[in-house]
């Protein structure tokens, strides 16, 4: 893949509802930018003005009668404006990119959940990637009640949030299936159901790892 061509890093977190990765990351962008590193965070679906547009239509409680190729299609149409407009060449800029969500995301609710396989999500992630892989993944992982709590509590309701606790069950499930099947040594397992700082403290060590 083509991330030993680049120079930048590509660390993105994964996993399912309410285990704390938007906040996480704007940690983790701030502690890598005062040790002098040029970083940028991003979250998917979104990340600049098309793919926030698509963000819109693909999220949206409204759009409940959406086919499920349509979902597919519309995450990977983000995806692929993300990574030409601002991802790749970050990364040839040498900076660290940080992503909330990314082509692992697509791989679980769409490839395993939605039934849609595999083999092909990753064939339209290696499309809207141009075949990149992050350095590293880390998995927040927390119990579904948990997670839904958190989520409840911030007022957020999408589309996919709507869904019913089997979904995130699966979600849960298929994630750590992911993980522990990699054979690559990018994803890192994190027990998202701790404090705040206790998974901050997991995840830095997890990056410390990575960088040279
Ligand atoms: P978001 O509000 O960003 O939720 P979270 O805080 O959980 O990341 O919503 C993104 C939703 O879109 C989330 O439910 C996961 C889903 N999603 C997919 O189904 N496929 C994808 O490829 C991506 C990027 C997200």
């Amino acid at each position: 893949m083509t991330n030993q061509k680049t120079l930048g890093l590509l660390i993105t977190l994964e996993g399912g509802e309410g285990g704390g990765k938007t906040t996480q990351i704007v940690r983790l962008r701030d502690k890598l930018t005062a040790l002098g590193k040029d970083v940028i965070a991003l979250r998917e679906p979104g990340g600049t003005t098309v793919s926030e547009q698509i963000r819109e239509v693909v999220l949206s409680a409204k759009n409940a009668g959406m086919a499920y190729t349509t979902e597919v299609l519309l995450f990977q149409a983000a995806r692929a404006q993300i990574y030409r407009e601002i991802v790749l060449p970050s990364l040839a800029a040498g900076k660290v990119v940080l992503m909330d969500r990314s082509r692992d995301s697509s791989v679980v609710y769409q490839g395993i959940v939605r039934g849609f396989g595999r083999e092909l999500i990753d064939q339209l992630n290696d499309i809207s990637t141009k075949n990149t892989l992050p350095a590293l993944t880390i998995l927040l992982d927390v119990p579904v009640p948990t997670g839904l709590a958190r989520v409840a509590e911030a007022g957020n309701n999408n589309r996919m949030e709507m869904q019913g606790t089997e979904f995130h069950e699966k979600v849960r499930q298929a994630y750590l299936d992911l993980a522990k099947a990699d054979t690559t040594g990018r994803w890192k397992i994190i027990d998202a159901s701790q404090s705040l700082e206790a998974v901050e403290a997991a995840i830095w060590q997890a990056t410390q790892n990575i960088f040279p």
